[in-house]
């Protein structure tokens, strides 16, 4: 006390203003004003009690001064005035995540040792007075909006270890002078808009240990320098998707500490050096996507700790050396598109690690490995479009970890392994244009249902049987006294079954009706077997047409020229077509029955609520400013900024002054709170890029899922472009649109993890900010508006009729290429500038649906 009053009486009669802590008292105040909308964080940050900055949150002092000041993640609006020269004993200085615009000049800090100013929307360029800045060790300012070349005058801060200026739009080379920055460990240039060569004096900094330069637009002319074989400290190296050609330079096999080499997607050519088989410690290995000849250099073998290794889209040949299959460590193994020839090693996967395997498209010959299983943890298997033979091992069959199994175009004989078809993760099973004979299994384990199979094509092998057994975990609905006792608990699974293809097989007797229910099912083709009876006319049956059934002689039906003979068909059909009415009917009613009650429950609970929210549970993604009860009280009707098929949304100022957009879920069911959905929802809080709307918060209930999202000022680029205020969009900021879109698209299929397909990509989800800055909104929704209960009876189909792609109507399969198809209808409507543009869209319509 007597000390603090001693100073202050100090600082109030010596020292000058701005070198004390009255200075400092200032300046942090000028710096508050320049915000927005003040936190109640900062409401510490007194204007009236001088003697209290030392206490202020996010600022720390140092002998009387203030030293550290961490403002990271506040949440702060407005810009940053260039008060900080006067805070001349910083330390630290920190205002990463925040949401700042403007210019940023920071100088005269000579003691100032780490800068973070990362994840916020600065601009301009960072030419700044370095030589002010000299004990500079940390300087982040990743993801920003900095427009310029890379500052030169870095290159005197002699002390610098950790300099990161990635996703940016730098632009221009990467000055030779950054090679003068001796104490440099960290080096990330990645995402900016760079060109030309990566400067050879970059190999004189051999304390790097991480090197991140590749990644997005940046071109570099001719090749890796080969003085980065000098970097022997070097652990990480990323100059991936970088269009830098010649050769890999051999040099790189002294950095012996490497431990991740990525150099995928270039255009590096000739053999891969055996000298990276000196690379002992690494883990990570990707060359792939490149046009690397010759074959994969023996001395490769001790690579023993590789987790990685993928090579594929070259053009390599020779055969897959044996000891690869040794790798303790082995979890993914990609060589596809490659010439290689020979047998797969057949210890592949009795390391017990192996989780990724992918050797189609070569000219390998053999078995498939026994033992591919081990690990418990084999989720992709694709073997497709090689010589293999032999029969696929029967240990599959239980290798629940599967999800994706391509083993098509290959000569595989013997039977399909008992269970196989009915793994539990399985999406995706290609079988087709083999010689697979028998039948198919049961499920034998009835707790194994293959629900989330979404394509089985088993086309063109030898496969038959009464294979009514097959489709086990379809509803038996045509059962009527299952209707009439309870409805069959398997109502409420989600099929996604979309493609079926058992064409050119001998499968025989009839079709099972069931099949009529499986609402998703658009392509079945059962062509060319032996089946016979009736043809099922009704529910999804009513989609296909006669070539899906061509080639089955004993088969009969109206929709095939066929009719049934007198007899049997008088009875059958018009029973079976009345049953399946009932079914509909009854279908429907329990859809029906299912909403209501859904309804109640929820009106229930949302009295439950209001009186306490304690039943709610928050989990926020970075630091807020909110609690649920304030969430919830902005869900009142006079806040509803819009309705759509994922929910209605909010928009409401919280008391903190943080505005926020609220989208209440509809059409969950109660599985969809299993932790499936809120591992995806989490993932989804995670993923943070300067064109996609921050997911703040997700907020839930036992009956109610609410996602809190940053609020887009200026609505969406729907509204803006046919609304009322439509033509005011003028083509320079269209383009801007245009172009933050995509990168905001491109970030969520290239370069997160993992890698999401957005499914409803349209102008309505492209959000605006104050800026007008484009935001791609609602990512990964539709999936499980898609495949969550309810939301099933009305249409099986997630995504906008308009923005479809044609072949995911059709099909149901969704990649990124029908985001690209749906984005492509986007650019479409910011091109024909019309403010309404029902005429197009209407004919645009008309073309997918058809
Ligand atoms: C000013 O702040 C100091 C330190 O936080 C505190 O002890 C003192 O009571 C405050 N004075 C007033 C007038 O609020
Ligand atoms: C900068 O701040 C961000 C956010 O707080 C943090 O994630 C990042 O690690 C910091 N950068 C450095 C180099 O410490
Ligand atoms: C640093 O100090 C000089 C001289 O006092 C001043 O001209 C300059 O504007 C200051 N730089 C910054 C970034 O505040
Ligand atoms: C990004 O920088 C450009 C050019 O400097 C500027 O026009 C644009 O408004 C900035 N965007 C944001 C969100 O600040
Ligand atoms: C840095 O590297 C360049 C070219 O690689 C070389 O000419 C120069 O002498 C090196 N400088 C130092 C200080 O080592
Ligand atoms: C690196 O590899 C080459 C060729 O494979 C070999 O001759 C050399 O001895 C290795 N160097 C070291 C340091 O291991
Ligand atoms: C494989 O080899 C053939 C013939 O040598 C060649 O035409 C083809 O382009 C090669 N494919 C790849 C992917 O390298
Ligand atoms: C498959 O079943 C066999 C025998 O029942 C068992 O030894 C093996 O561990 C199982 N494999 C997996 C991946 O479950
Ligand atoms: C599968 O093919 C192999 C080699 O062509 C043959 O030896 C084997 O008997 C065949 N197995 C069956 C079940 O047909
Ligand atoms: C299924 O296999 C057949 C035969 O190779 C092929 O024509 C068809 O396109 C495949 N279906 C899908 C969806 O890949
Ligand atoms: C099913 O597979 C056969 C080849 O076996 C192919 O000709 C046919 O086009 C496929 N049907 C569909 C609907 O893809
Ligand atoms: C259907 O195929 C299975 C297996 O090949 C055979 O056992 C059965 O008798 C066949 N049924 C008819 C009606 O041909």
């Amino acid at each position: 006390m007597v000390t603090f009053f001693v100073l202050t009486l100090f600082f109030l009669l010596g020292s000058s203003a701005s070198t004390s802590l009255i200075g400092d008292f200032h300046a942090l105040i000028t710096l508050k004003q320049g915000f927005e909308s003040p936190e109640p964080d900062l409401s510490t940050w007194s204007s009236s009690n001088l003697t209290s900055v030392c206490s202020w949150v996010g600022v720390k002092c140092f002998k009387g001064r203030v030293a550290s000041l961490d403002l990271s993640d506040m949440n702060l609006y407005g810009s940053v005035s260039s008060v900080f020269s006067s805070l001349d004993k910083l330390v630290e200085l920190s205002l990463a995540g925040n949401n700042f615009i403007g210019e940023i000049k920071i100088g005269n800090l000579s003691s100032l040792r780490s800068l973070n100013i990362s994840n916020n929307q600065f601009y301009g360029g960072l030419d700044w007075d370095y030589s002010s800045l000299k004990d500079l060790e940390v300087f982040d300012a990743y993801n920003n909006n900095f427009t310029a070349s890379l500052p030169l005058g870095i290159s005197s801060l002699k002390k610098l270890r950790h300099l990161d200026l990635g996703g940016n739009y730098f632009f221009g080379e990467i000055p030779e002078s950054y090679g003068n920055l001796i104490a440099l460990e960290y080096l990330l240039l990645m995402g900016n808009d760079l060109k030309g060569k990566i400067p050879s004096e970059l190999g004189n900094l051999t304390n790097l240990k991480h090197i991140r330069v590749g990644v997005l637009q940046c071109v570099f002319e001719g090749g890796i320098p080969r003085e980065f074989g000098k970097l022997v400290n070097l652990v990480h190296m990323d100059i991936s998707k970088c269009e830098l050609d010649s050769s890999i330079p051999r040099e790189l096999g002294n950095l012996n500490s490497l431990e991740t080499l990525y150099l995928h997607t270039n255009l590096l050519s000739s053999s891969i050096p055996k000298q990276l088989g000196n690379l002992t410690s690494l883990v990570n290995l990707d060359l792939s996507n490149n046009a690397l000849t010759g074959e994969v250099p023996y001395e490769l073998v001790s690579l023993k700790q590789l987790k990685l290794l993928n090579l594929f889209m070259n053009q390599l040949h020779g055969y897959i050396p044996d000891v690869v299959a040794d790798f303790p460590n082995l979890e993914t193994l990609q060589l596809w598109m490659n010439n290689f020839t020979g047998m797969i090693p057949k210890n592949l996967g009795q390391n017990g690690n192996l989780q990724d395997l992918d050797l189609s498209s070569n000219k390998l010959t053999g078995t498939i490995p026994q033992n591919l299983c081990a690990s418990g943890h084999l989720r992709i298997l694709i073997l497709l479009k090689n010589f293999l033979f032999g029969s696929i091992p029967e240990n599959l069959g239980n290798c629940s970890s599967l999800v994706r199994v391509r083993l098509g175009q290959n000569y595989l004989n013997g039977s399909i392994p008992s269970g196989f078809i009915y793994l539990p993760q399985l999406n995706l099973v290609e079988l087709q244009d083999n010689y697979l004979a028998g039948t198919l299994s049961e499920n034998v384990d009835a707790t194994s249902k293959p629900d989330k199979l979404s394509e089985l094509n088993l086309s063109n092998n030898l496969l038959s049987g009464n294979w009514k057994l097959f489709p086990s975990h379809i509803p038996r609905l045509e059962q009527k006294h299952h209707l009439s006792n309870s409805i069959p608990p398997e109502i409420s699974k989600t099929r996604i079954l979309n493609y079926l293809n058992l064409s050119r097989n001998h499968f025989n007797e009839t079709i099972p009706k069931s099949i009529g229910s499986m609402k998703s099912l658009t392509i079945a083709d059962f062509s060319f077997n032996d089946l016979s009876g009736n043809l099922p006319e009704t529910g999804q049956f009513s989609f296909f047409n006669a070539s899906s059934f061509a080639g089955n002689p004993q088969l009969c039906g109206s929709l095939l020229n066929n009719p049934c003979n007198v007899p049997t068909t008088t009875k059958t059909p018009k029973k079976a077509s009345g049953d399946f009415k009932l079914v509909f009917a009854l279908g429907l009613l329990i859809c029906f029955l299912v909403f209501a009650a859904a309804a109640i429950i929820k009106a229930k609970s949302f009295k439950k609520s209001s009186g306490s929210s304690s039943s709610w549970k928050m989990t926020a993604f970075k630091k807020v400013e909110f609690t649920v009860s304030e969430v919830l009280e902005c869900m009142k009707n006079g806040n509803v900024i819009g309705r759509g098929g994922a929910g209605i949304v909010y928009h409401d100022k919280m008391p903190s002054g943080t505005e926020i957009a609220v989208k209440k879920l509809l059409g969950f069911g109660p599985n969809s709170h299993d932790h499936g959905f809120q591992a995806e929802i989490r993932t989804l809080g995670n993923i943070r890029h300067r064109n996609i709307v921050r997911l703040l918060a997700f907020c839930s209930n036992k009956e109610t899922n609410l996602l809190v999202y940053e609020y887009m000022r200026n609505g969406s680029l729907g509204e803006a472009l046919h609304g009322k205020k439509g033509s005011f969009l003028g083509w320079h900021l269209r383009y801007k649109i245009a172009l933050e879109a995509a990168r905001g698209l491109c970030y969520l299929h290239h370069d997160c993890s993992p890698l999401i397909v957005h499914r409803d990509v349209k102008s309505n989800n492209i959000l605006l900010n104050s800026n007008f800055e484009a935001h791609v909104a609602d990512f990964g929704l539709a999936k499980f508006l898609g495949d969550g209960g309810a939301s099933q009876c009305m249409s099986a189909v997630a995504g906008s009729y308009g923005y479809i792609a044609p072949e995911y109507a059709y099909t149901l399969r969704v990649d990124e290429k029908s985001d690209v198809y749906s984005f492509g209808v986007v650019l479409l409507e910011l091109i024909h500038r019309a403010t309404s543009g029902g005429r197009i869209w209407g004919r645009h319509r008309y073309c997918t649906m058809d």
